[in-house]
């Protein structure tokens, strides 16, 4: 059996993904043990991977070789396996191929088994996946939010974000996003009932953010200009949980912030954060998340393009800001 896959033909510029991903077919490998062999229903969309496409060698990983597949967290049924505790059939998401067929090692990928019952399997993406852990945890733990804080999140529309927000609000918290563009704000204040956005695009974010008063807590996943003009109006003793440098990751900038002072001004903590390490809190996490899902408390919308062969233009999505929610490519069964 062939499968189809993305190619890391060479190394992205920008957002020209088509120029550096190719889809390619190459036939299945037997496995090997340890190795479970996955048909791919659907496709995360991740931004952080942008980054595993740079040459970068100082990074949380290292960058993803040339003339080798695409990488990223895959749902679907196991076809095959050599590995103990999988068996064909078995619902699992792992770190595996932009591909039709995933082979990957169990353990290194984590592949996970999961309920099978969950009426839509692509929560296990964004609400009870790596989205909704790293929302969790960076509002909770790294962030240190406490009732009544006002807890302010970057790229609060993404999926990331969105559940941010919404777990802010839960947790008793004054939440606040920014986010490009006017329907995504309204999205953000009157679909979710957030206490406020600010539109990044706009041109007064200055102004909006003075508009907005001091923030306890900065759930960070843009980095870049947007953090100096954060920085200037925390709170004393504030926490700025830094998930993601979005500013960064197409544009090849370092995010060196110029009102870095401030951090001794006003005493604030600031602290990055990284999915991978805490994973082993991962079925605590799902279970407190699933409580809020399945009460209606915590939603996210679905953006999905169909076909592998469109995933590019899933991908780009997030680059360009296209997206409202979780981003996924599903394919044909
Ligand atoms: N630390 C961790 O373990 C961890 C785990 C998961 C994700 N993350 C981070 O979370 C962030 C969000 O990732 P995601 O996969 O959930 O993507 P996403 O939020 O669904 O999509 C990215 C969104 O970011 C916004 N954006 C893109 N470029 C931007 C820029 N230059 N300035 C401001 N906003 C920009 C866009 O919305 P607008 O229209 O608002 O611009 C876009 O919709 C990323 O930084 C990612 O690295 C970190």
């Amino acid at each position: 059996m062939t499968n189809r896959y993305w190619r890391i033909a060479r190394r992205p510029e920008g957002t020209d993904f088509a120029h550096a991903l190719e889809l390619a077919d190459a036939p299945l490998a037997p496995l090997a043990m340890g190795e479970i062999r996955i048909r791919n229903t659907h496709l995360s969309m991740d931004a952080g991977t942008r980054m595993w496409l740079t040459s970068r060698e100082d990074g949380y990983q290292p960058p993803l070789p040339v003339g080798g597949p695409m990488t990223g967290l895959v749902l679907g049924e196991v076809l095959e396996s050599r590995a103990d505790g999988f068996a064909p059939g078995d619902l699992v998401r792992a770190f595996g191929q932009w591909s039709d067929v995933s082979t990957v090692d169990a353990v290194m990928s984590g592949a996970l088994l999961l309920d099978p019952t969950v009426e839509d399997r692509r929560a296990w993406f964004g609400p009870l996946g790596m989205n909704g852990w790293t929302a969790l945890w960076g509002v909770e733990q790294t962030g240190a939010a406490r009732p009544g804080e006002r807890v302010l999140v970057s790229a609060a529309a993404g999926a990331t974000g969105i559940l941010a927000v919404q777990i802010a609000k839960l947790l008793g918290c004054e939440a606040w996003g920014i986010a490009g563009g006017a329907a995504k704000c309204a999205y953000l204040t009157q679909e979710l009932g957030i206490a406020g956005a600010v539109d990044y695009k706009a041109a007064d974010v200055g102004a909006q953010l003075d508009k907005a008063g001091g923030f306890d807590v900065y759930f960070d996943n843009v980095g870049g200009p947007l953090l100096d003009a954060v920085l200037t109006r925390m709170n004393h003793y504030g926490r700025i949980a830094v998930c993601g440098l979005l500013a960064d990751y197409t544009a090849g900038t370092r995010t060196a912030p110029k009102k870095f002072d401030q951090v001794l001004m006003r005493r604030l903590r600031i602290e990055g954060f990284f999915s991978p390490d805490f994973m082993h809190e991962g079925p605590s996490l799902t279970r407190r998340l699933r409580e809020w899902v399945e009460a209606g408390d915590l939603v996210m919308p679905y953006d999905v393009t169909q076909g592998l062969e469109n995933t590019l233009t899933a991908y780009a999505k997030l680059f360009t800001g296209a997206n409202i929610g979780k981003v996924i490519v599903e394919l044909e069964q």
